[in-house]
């Protein structure tokens, strides 16, 4: 067991790609699932990492585990609660049995762009929003953008009729399976690592997700096409655990979050290009995406929407008014 235990640590740290840290540093795990090249939170999990070693050297040591190699999303918050892993940022999506809050982040089309999605997630509003899950032991820290969602599948997706009797992937998020549910088609909640394999052998149909991903995980090499929607947003809460967080000294606690900060704001605002240079990524692959005309869309939005009144006591009316009011 010790040998398997030490030949698994020597792997981690090899995929990892972290610098081991000194004898009587602070260990932060920062765990998450996507790749990191060209990965919105692959480079601002990395950029934290890389900013903390430095400027904390000698006291905080930040060593991060990107493609799931610790821990699934379905498995690390349990893991923070434990003490396990200090830090990850899962997608608002993995946060159900947390808070149903974040489930406005979900509804297809809530959102117009990804500039309407930060003055949301910077208002008063979304401020609150990272403290709603401090009673079950989780302190939401900063959200990290990924980007709108595109929808992808076995045949082409021009109109939504196109994706009924299809299984498509989801995160395991209820509004997520309704708005499936809304196109007639069979929602299939699984791990992000499984989504390739599964698309591969024909598990399911099809999938949606951001640019990123479905470049970073080549989702688009076992797909006849992405069709772009923009139908939904993808985006994160970097999160740790309360009483980690409370326990730490007060200085060491600042300087983390400063850091943190700077890293979001940094790394927020350069989210445009990001998105644009993983869809041209796709393009260069040999990947296939398909645009709508304004009327296709609307088909799209026509079927989708429908799904706002089902959550919306959920998410609350004002919530809601709140992102329509920013989208106008
Ligand atoms: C997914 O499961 O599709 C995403 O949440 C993965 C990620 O972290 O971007």
């Amino acid at each position: 067991l010790a040998t398997a235990a030490t030949a698994l640590a020597l792997s981690v740290t090899a995929t990892a790609g972290f610098a081991a840290c000194d004898d009587g540093e602070m260990v932060i795990k920062f765990s998450h699932v996507t790749n990191t090249d060209k990965h919105p939170k692959g480079i601002a999990a990395q950029l934290f990492a890389d900013r903390v070693n430095e400027e904390m050297d000698g006291k905080v040591c930040v060593e991060v585990y990107p493609n799931s190699t610790l821990y699934n999303d379905d498995q690390v918050l349990e893991a923070m609660l434990q003490g396990d892993v200090q830090m990850a940022a899962p997608s608002l999506s993995k946060f159900e049995t947390f808070t149903k809050i974040y489930r406005i982040f979900d509804l297809p089309f809530m959102f117009k762009n990804m500039d309407a999605v930060e003055e949301f997630q910077n208002s008063d509003a979304g401020e609150a929003m990272k403290q709603v899950m401090v009673r079950r032991g989780l302190l939401g820290l900063e959200f990290w953008h990924n980007g709108l969602k595109q929808i992808s599948a076995n045949k082409p997706l021009i109109n939504p009729e196109d994706a009924a009797g299809l299984k498509f992937r989801v995160q395991p998020s209820d509004v997520l399976v309704a708005q499936m549910e809304a196109l007639n088609a069979s929602p299939q909640p699984m791990a992000f690592s499984e989504v390739y394999g599964a698309l591969q052998t024909g598990v399911v149909d099809g999938q949606q997700n951001t640019w990123s991903n479905i470049y970073g995980q080549k989702f688009f090499e076992v797909q006849d096409g992405v069709t772009e929607t923009n139908h939904g947003l993808l985006d994160y809460m970097v999160v740790t655990s309360v009483d980690w967080w409370e326990g730490l000294d007060a200085d060491i606690r600042d300087q983390l979050a400063t850091i943190l900060e700077e890293v979001t704001v940094e790394r927020n605002a350069a989210i445009g290009q990001v998105d644009a240079d993983n869809r041209q990524a796709v393009l260069d692959a040999g990947g296939v995406i398909r645009e709508l005309t304004e009327e296709q869309r609307q088909a799209w939005v026509d079927m989708m929407k429908p799904v706002w009144a089902q959550f919306e006591a959920d998410v609350g009316a004002e919530n809601i008014a709140l992102a329509q009011e920013i989208n106008a």
